[in-house]
């Protein structure tokens, strides 16, 4: 599998694992371990994290697994979101979900994850969504803090639009080095709403999470969803690969942006799958028909 050079300091494989479900595995820490250990032998270094997954819990499990085998931390990328603050038993001053980037919740948030991933620093810290109240002077000043001490190595942002980010972009004298977005088949928002133009033209990476749409598309629910499952299936056929996994990561392997998907299965096969997919090319007109399957209508 290649890697991506984001910076001088980060380079990242063609997929990344994300640990939004972990805690629902239910795994002890040895099979958390494997797990990791067995994603890195074939090539999936990076995980995709954020302080409030699993109830904020995630990142605590990780790290403790991380830490029967510490020297595997120099052979890893650790990427992890703030931003969000939820309501749970874990912080019951908090009355209503809300969006939190002021450089205080930044800092105290990366100190956190530090400590649960077991960890001195993080290699990718995102914000996890657009805050209405965000003040981008505040969010450079806490990057540049977090950057001098070493906590944080690299800096991106996570579901926003290219003016949001550009606002950002504008105090911070760092490059912002991903975007990650809802991308899939059945999610069509950011190729055609500009996003990832914008982002091939500034040379910043699209991290695509839901990649297989959490697991929705194998599952349709609307005749639409169905139409485009069907379409998956006869490429997968027309491409002789087992399941049409392996066409959906084509498919965003094709975009010119250089989209990194962050798979969210549990199951060692699916990443193998996900890593063959790597290998696959779809050509101009199957991926066009995967695009009108999902959205329902020709191109004009
Ligand atoms: N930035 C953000 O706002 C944001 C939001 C959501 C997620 N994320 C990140 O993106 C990552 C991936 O998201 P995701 O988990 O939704 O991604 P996904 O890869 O689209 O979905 C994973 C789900 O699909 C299931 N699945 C995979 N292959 C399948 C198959 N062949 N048949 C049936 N089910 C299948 C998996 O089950 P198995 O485990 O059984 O394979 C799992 O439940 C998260 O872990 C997180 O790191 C970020």
């Amino acid at each position: 599998m290649k890697r991506i050079k984001l910076s001088k300091t980060l380079t990242l494989p063609e997929i990344v694992h994300g640990m939004w479900r972990l805690i629902d595995w239910k795994w002890s820490f040895n099979e958390t371990l494997e797990f990791i250990e067995s994603a890195v032998n074939i090539g999936i270094t990076a995980f995709d994290h954020a302080d409030i997954y699993g109830n904020y819990e995630c990142e605590k499990e990780f790290g403790k697994a991380m830490s029967m085998k510490p020297e595997l931390r120099n052979k890893i990328q650790l990427i992890t979101k703030c931003g969000i603050k939820l309501v749970s038993d874990k912080y019951p001053e908090c009355r209503t979900g809300h969006y939190d980037t002021s450089k205080k919740h930044i800092i105290s948030s990366v100190e956190k994850s530090l400590i649960n991933l077991k960890t001195d620093y993080i290699d990718l810290l995102l914000i996890h969504r657009p805050d209405h109240l965000m003040n981008p002077d505040e969010i450079a000043d806490a990057f540049s803090h977090l950057l001098k001490q070493g906590k944080v190595l690299n800096f991106g942002v996570s579901n926003f639009l290219p003016s949001q980010l550009q606002l950002i972009q504008s105090r911070f004298s760092e490059k912002l080095v991903a975007n990650q977005l809802e991308i899939s088949p059945a999610h069509l928002e950011h190729l055609n709403n500009g996003n990832l133009n914008f982002l091939l033209k500034e040379n910043i990476i699209p991290m695509a999470w839901s990649p297989l749409g959490g697991g929705s598309i194998f599952t349709p629910r609307t005749e639409n969803a169905g139409n485009l499952k069907r379409k998956l299936e006869e490429i997968a056929l027309q491409l002789n690969a087992e399941n049409i996994d392996t066409v959906i990561y084509s498919w965003l392997f094709a975009h010119p942006s250089g989209i990194i998907p962050v798979v969210g299965s549990g199951k060692i096969e699916r990443l193998k799958t996900a890593v063959e997919a790597t290998d696959v090319k779809l050509n101009r007109q199957q991926w066009y028909e995967i695009l009108i399957a999902s959205q329902g209508h020709p191109v004009p």
